[in-house]
């Protein structure tokens, strides 16, 4: 008998090698070694000692490591997991922030893992910085892309600069992927997705009977929440997903703005408390269609694809040519972030 999973995963993606045995790796800089930075930091390292790719340059907010003939990634994660700032690093250290950095640092590519800029505050961040010098970019922060969604395409336009975002949407789970590539041709209606996986994970700890401070407090222990959790909890990260995945899946100039938004209140928390005595779980669920998109609490059956617990994801892709599809898997946390990122990488390198 084949063994086969209880709980669904995501597909893999091929990791393609590029670069092999040449003498002058492409280079990258890399803006906001925290979680998912460190994560990828360690992750590149296999990439890195093949001499398939050269890590010019790593910026947090005190400043840049910087050295021309490469840093070596397990040094630098190791310095930030042990001292708060860069400079402790013991490599070449100037006073650029991450988008002074993109712009000045001559890396090929520009790695974007940053918070991104508080509402109300000029995007002066590393992936605008990298794309009007030109520069290809692999971002997983999504704030800049959901708000200034022109901005971003014209400077593409006008450089002809390569943008990969697969990790701003779901974590690891290919949600971009699959609406610009593997589902580009099949029609995509609608989009449904359980994307918010702070939330989830909040929710979850809830139902299981863990007070509310409490469950905030594993997500924050975890790494999953930021410090104001009511950035996922009000619907802002779902609204901000649903803006990107409108933008990617039907080319709608849509912001967090125009999501019509209702985050998870009191009532809904005493609701998610008594879900599981009825088989259902309360998510936050996005809907996208080409006419725009909405997010809220939704109180879902145990068996329903979007039912994800923890900090998984899930995305049910609704088409008119190829049926129903369902991603599912790790939404947030720094390896699963990571990994994302990666794919993202090497898929620029190959090309
Ligand atoms: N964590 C997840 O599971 C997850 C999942 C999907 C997407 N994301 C996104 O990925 C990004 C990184 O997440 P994270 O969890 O790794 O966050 P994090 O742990 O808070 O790390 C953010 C990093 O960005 C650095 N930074 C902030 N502003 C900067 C600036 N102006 N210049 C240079 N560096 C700057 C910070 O520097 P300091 O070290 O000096 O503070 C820190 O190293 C975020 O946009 C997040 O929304 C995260």
């Amino acid at each position: 008998m084949i063994p086969v999973p209880v709980r669904a995963t995501t597909a893999v993606r091929p990791a393609v090698a590029a670069g092999v045995g040449c003498s002058s790796p492409p280079t990258l800089h890399i803006a906001g070694p925290g979680v998912v930075g460190r994560a990828l930091l360690r992750a590149l390292a296999g990439q890195v000692d093949a001499g398939r790719v050269r890590i010019l340059a790593v910026s947090d907010r005190s400043g840049t490591a910087f050295d021309p003939a490469g840093l070596d990634p397990l040094d630098v994660a190791a310095a930030k997991d042990a001292e708060p700032g860069l400079a402790a690093s013991g490599a070449p250290f100037v006073d650029w922030d991450g988008a002074t950095a993109a712009a000045e640092v001559p890396a090929d590519i520009v790695v974007d893992l940053t918070n991104g800029p508080p509402p109300g505050h000029p995007p002066a961040s590393p992936l605008l910085a990298a794309l009007r010098a030109g520069k290809d970019v692999v971002t997983a922060e999504k704030t800049v892309l959901a708000r200034h969604p022109g901005q971003v395409r014209d400077l593409l336009a006008a450089t002809g600069a390569r943008l990969r975002c697969g990790a701003t949407v779901g974590g690891s789970v290919p949600v971009l992927d699959a609406l610009t590539r593997g589902l580009r041709g099949a029609g995509v209606r609608e989009i449904l997705g359980a994307w918010s996986a702070t939330t989830t994970f909040i929710l979850s700890r809830i139902e299981a009977g863990v007070g509310f401070d409490q469950a905030v407090a594993d997500a924050r222990r975890a790494g999953y929440a930021e410090a104001d959790v009511s950035v996922d909890l009000d619907g802002h990260d779902a609204a901000a997903k649903a803006a990107i995945v409108a933008q990617q899946a039907f080319g709608l100039d849509l912001t967090p703005a125009d999501v019509v938004r209702k985050g998870v209140g009191a009532a809904d928390i005493a609701q998610a408390r008594q879900a599981g005595e009825m088989a259902h779980k309360l998510r936050v669920v996005a809907r996208v269609t080409a006419e725009g998109a909405e997010v809220g609490p939704a109180l879902l059956p145990d068996d329903h694809p979007l039912a994800v617990d923890g900090a998984d994801a899930a995305v049910l892709i609704r088409t008119d040519l190829a049926g129903d599809h369902v991603l599912r898997g790790p939404g947030a946390g720094g390896d699963a972030t990571a990994a994302a990122v990666l794919a993202d990488i090497l898929s620029l390198l190959d090309r």
